[in-house]
């Protein structure tokens, strides 16, 4: 497995990939800190497309000035090895400035979308997303790009832009990884003392009740928000930011529940913010 560092390299590898056998080339975007999520990401990849590459890098955009980019989790040598292991054909690890050159100007918006869910608590969060992720699909020129569901905002945002930039890559999205007792896998549950480790299965917990009640015939949001909040109350040390059941592709609220609609969560377990969600059938 390669290690790629510039644009001009991965554009030239995937180049010739491509010419080389008529191959697809996929790409799954991280910020490193690789764990069983990222693992399904790159292990799709590796069955859907001929060759895959794997980028590691903590895209200063999308963090804000309160937040955690200095201290988030790198561990390059075990990403590169894991990337390895499910069968990455390169890993794109760019410095800041190989993505960012003295100068840069150019950002993307996606209106509207950016500005909910998590993109009303992180002001500016999904314009470095969308950014970034315009940035390596201009580089890499991927026929398929994996995300995970567990960012279905992200998604969402995304989905739209690449809609809206008439971009030739199709995004695919890969189910929630879970810890067995629920927890979904996130680079910042390190963060989480054994305290907080065990409060923060109350988002796993409020995901599976309210899949529960519709599972029973419950579609008013009100209802279901409301039984969502009821069970974060019971646990104290847990602050909700959002409970929220929107049409996953335009983030807007709906009153009642539909196949397709998202059921979603965001809370502060102590100083670290989790996410949980799940498209209702
Ligand atoms: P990161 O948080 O590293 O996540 C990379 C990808 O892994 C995202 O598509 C995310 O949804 C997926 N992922 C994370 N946890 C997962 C889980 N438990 N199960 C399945 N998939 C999971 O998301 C980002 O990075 C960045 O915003 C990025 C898109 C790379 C742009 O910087």
């Amino acid at each position: 497995m390669e290690i790629l560092r510039t644009v001009g390299e991965l554009r030239q590898w995937s180049r010739e990939e491509r010419n080389d056998g008529g191959n697809t080339i996929g790409l799954v975007p991280t910020m490193g800190a690789l764990h069983s999520g990222h693992a399904s990401l790159i292990r799709a990849a590796v069955n859907s497309v001929g060759f895959v590459a794997v980028s590691l890098f903590v895209n200063p955009t999308q963090f804000g000035p309160n937040e955690d980019y200095a201290r988030y989790p790198r561990t390059f040598e075990a990403d590169c090895a894991l990337a390895k292991s499910e069968g990455a054909d390169v890993v794109f690890a760019p410095e800041v400035e190989e993505l960012y050159p003295a100068g840069a100007a150019t950002f993307v918006e996606v209106s509207g979308l950016s500005d909910r869910l998590d993109g009303k608590a992180r002001p500016g969060h999904f314009r470095g997303v969308a950014t970034v992720v315009a940035k390596l699909m201009i580089a890499a020129e991927p026929d398929r790009a994996f995300f995970g569901q567990k960012d279905a905002a992200q998604v969402a945002v995304l989905r739209r832009m690449v809609a809206d930039l008439r971009l030739a890559t199709e995004i695919v999205v890969c189910s929630i990884v879970r810890e067995v007792d629920g927890l979904a896998l996130s680079s910042r549950n390190v963060y989480l003392t054994p305290a907080e480790r065990s409060q923060a299965l109350v988002l796993s917990r409020a995901i599976r009740h309210v899949e529960g009640l519709v599972a029973e015939g419950e579609r008013r949001a009100s209802k279901l928000i409301e039984a969502a909040r009821l069970l974060f109350a019971t646990e104290p040390g847990v602050r909700v930011d959002y409970v929220a059941l929107v049409d996953w592709a335009t983030l807007l609220p709906v009153e009642t529940a539909s196949p397709g609609t998202l059921f979603a969560v965001a809370a502060w377990v102590g100083a670290t913010r989790l996410i949980d969600n799940t498209i209702l059938s």
